[in-house]
């Protein structure tokens, strides 16, 4: 069951900002609260475009640590739900919860800081800037040095500066990208700039990870490599994470928990060996074929 996807709306929204300026941090620690407690929560979460139901009613969770896979035909509704838990849409109705701390209606870049990234469907880089820039990019916003030193290179800014460009080196040989840096993001093969676009949110030292149809475009080849690329960063950086993904071999090797959408609606959770023999599920995607 592999499945291609329509043209992309124009409405997503603009690339994360840094949290923190802090030095890069290691993996970071295991949530203090109690394990019991979900990272995420959706709660009878809807968006109504003009007359269009995008997302019904859709309540999900996510533990800690968990890798969720968030699957459905075109159209479903899935850049939707995330464009709601990243702030970028208000929900029409329902609530979110992130942490324990209810995130309905926050802007972007508070939802950004309190530790939710996301790639796009779509690959958005800075494709005049090199690889070390484009993750600088995520950084910069955040440098506490005021503006006039910055206009005159005072020391405090430079120091920042520099301490900025070490962490960035740092995330791109986390991610094996350290032998790009000077390249031109344009320039690297397509696998590439995914992870690219995955090191960027990084460097906003997100807890939950929201991976928007991450192999799209991709051969099985580099698919493979993006399939282990995530399990590791996922270990590294202690990440908890969301995936929408229309490679079934993907999400059903690396997701311990499926949430389908058809039509806006949740018509299916579970394992993925649950998922895979459900009888809505294989309806919903034959349908789709059906349309195709
Ligand atoms: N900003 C918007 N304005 C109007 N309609 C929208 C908007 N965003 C999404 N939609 C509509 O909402 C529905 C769900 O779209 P969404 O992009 O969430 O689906 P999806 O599951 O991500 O699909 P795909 O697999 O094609 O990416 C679609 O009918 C889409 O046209
Ligand atoms: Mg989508």
């Amino acid at each position: 069951m592999h499945l291609t996807s329509k043209p992309r709306h124009s409405s997503e929204p603009a690339v994360p900002v840094a949290a923190s300026t802090d030095p890069w941090p290691g993996p970071l620690q295991a949530s203090a609260e109690a394990p019991a407690q979900p990272l995420l929560k959706l709660e009878g979460v809807s968006m109504t475009f003009g007359g269009l139901r995008a997302v019904n009613d859709v309540s999900l969770s996510l533990r800690q640590g968990e890798l969720v896979g968030l699957i459905g035909p075109n159209g479903a509704g899935k850049t939707t739900v995330f464009n709601m838990i990243t702030g970028h849409y208000k929900p029409t109705r329902g609530r979110i919860w992130f942490a324990g701390q209810e995130i309905t209606g926050l802007a972007p870049n508070r939802i950004t800081a309190l530790g939710i990234a996301r790639t796009f469907q779509n690959i958005r880089l800075f494709k005049g800037m090199t690889v070390l820039e484009n993750v600088l990019v995520a950084h910069h916003v955040r440098l506490q040095a005021s503006l006039w030193s910055a206009l005159f290179r005072l020391p405090a800014y430079t120091r920042e500066e520099e301490a900025m460009r070490q962490q960035a080196m740092e995330l791109l040989r986390e991610v094996g990208l350290e032998g790009f840096a000077d390249a031109e993001a344009s320039s690297l093969p397509y696998g590439l700039q995914r992870r690219l676009e995955i090191a960027r949110a990084l460097a906003t030292r997100p807890r939950l990870l929201l991976l928007d149809e991450p192999a799209a475009g991709m051969n099985p080849e580099e698919t493979r490599d993006l399939t282990a690329f995530i399990g590791r960063i996922r270990e590294r950086f202690g990440l908890t994470i969301l995936l929408i993904e229309h490679d079934m071999k993907l999400v059903m090797g690396i997701c311990e928990r499926i949430h389908v959408l058809d039509h806006g609606v949740t018509i299916a959770e579970g394992s993925p060996e649950a998922i895979r023999t459900h009888p809505r599920v294989i309806e919903a995607y034959l349908g789709e074929d059906e349309e195709a």
